[in-house]
């Protein structure tokens, strides 16, 4: 409760003076980062992302940028760093740029968007055109998103690697139906990085694609996992289970997220929100204990029971 409070009272002024100092993090006393390390590098990220999908597609008006700038700081504040966008998601990665913009002295974000077109030069051009909207001078990870055309921007990926345009590359989808061409990709192509959803209640990552990418040292970001919203729609009024005090979980949102966190094959998770006090939540799963494989058993049985 107490850790609760704070978070209102921190959040509430910050939304009024949009300039709280990334010194001033919220989370500061509560410990270390929980941090995954890249398989392909060693480098270590902290378990929680942030997603732009439909949340960062917003206008520039400056109710809208204020609003963004506040959840943006609000997962910088909660020690996130890794920002997943796409071309595909309307004005997002143009409102990722502008809202760094308005952060003074942030803290370098591990910055991933995607591609997601048809051809090698189209390709090419909408990369730059990201880099130029996300406002940053080289990607930490570059995606193929959904597999769209996936040979030839693989090729540039590869070459983009080697001359260090690009730090990672990696593959994206959130459809069942694409798993097999994604295992395939897995198993025979050099990528740093596999993205797919994974949830409390989409647990068909578990078969295949979470342990090949344990055995082959690939990272995994894990996108929906809140299945857009709708796990917060299954436990509506229901009470936190008492595993979850035992992991810290102050919310049904950091229940979910360290559900997935808690499997070992898992690098990276990237909730999206348009709230301040949402991402200030999602962030605070960046924190206190993991649930080990006799707690993730508890956690399924507690979600389908309630
Ligand atoms: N093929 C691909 O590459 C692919 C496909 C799908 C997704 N993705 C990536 O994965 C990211 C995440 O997936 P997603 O955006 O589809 O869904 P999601 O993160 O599972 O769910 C987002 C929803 O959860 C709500 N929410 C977030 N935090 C909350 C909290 N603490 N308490 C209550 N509600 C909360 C948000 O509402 P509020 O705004 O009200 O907080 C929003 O409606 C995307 O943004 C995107 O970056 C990639």
């Amino acid at each position: 409760m107490q850790r609760r409070r704070f978070l209102q009272s921190s959040l509430t002024g910050l939304l009024a003076s949009q300039a709280l100092p990334f010194s001033l993090s919220l989370h500061a006393a509560e410990g270390p980062i929980n941090t995954r390390p890249i398989p392909s590098s060693g480098e270590a990220l902290p378990i929680v992302g942030m997603g732009t999908s439909r949340t960062f597609d917003a206008d520039s008006s400056e109710d809208s940028l204020s609003n963004l700038t506040a959840v943006m700081q609000a997962f910088f504040d909660g020690g996130g760093r890794l920002l997943d966008s796409s071309p595909m998601y309307g004005q997002a990665e143009s409102r990722v740029g502008d809202v760094l913009s308005r952060i003074p002295d942030h803290p370098k974000p591990f910055a991933a968007t995607k591609v997601w077109t048809e051809g090698r030069d189209a390709g090419i051009s909408q990369m730059e055109e990201s880099a130029r909207r996300m406002g940053v001078d080289k990607f930490d990870l570059m995606q193929i998103h959904n597999l769209v055309d996936w040979r030839t921007h693989l090729k540039t990926l590869r070459d983009w690697k080697e001359q260090g345009k690009v730090r990672y590359i990696g593959i994206t989808t959130s459809h069942q139906r694409y798993h097999e061409e994604v295992e395939a990709i897995m198993k025979h192509e050099p990528i740093d990085f596999v993205q797919f959803s994974y949830n409390i209640d989409n647990r068909a990552a578990e078969k295949r694609l979470l342990p090949l990418a344990g055995d082959k040292g690939i990272a995994t970001l894990i996108n929906r996992p809140y299945q857009r919203g709708a796990l917060f729609r299954r436990v509506r009024d229901k009470e936190l289970p008492p595993v979850a005090k035992d992991l810290g979980c102050d919310s049904w949102g950091q229940f979910f997220l360290k559900f997935i966190a808690g499997h070992p094959a898992v690098t990276c998770l990237i909730p999206a929100s348009s709230r301040p006090h949402h991402m200030a939540d999602n962030v605070g799963a960046n924190f206190g204990p993991l649930p080990d494989e006799r707690q993730r058993a508890q956690m399924l049985a507690d979600f389908e029971a309630a």
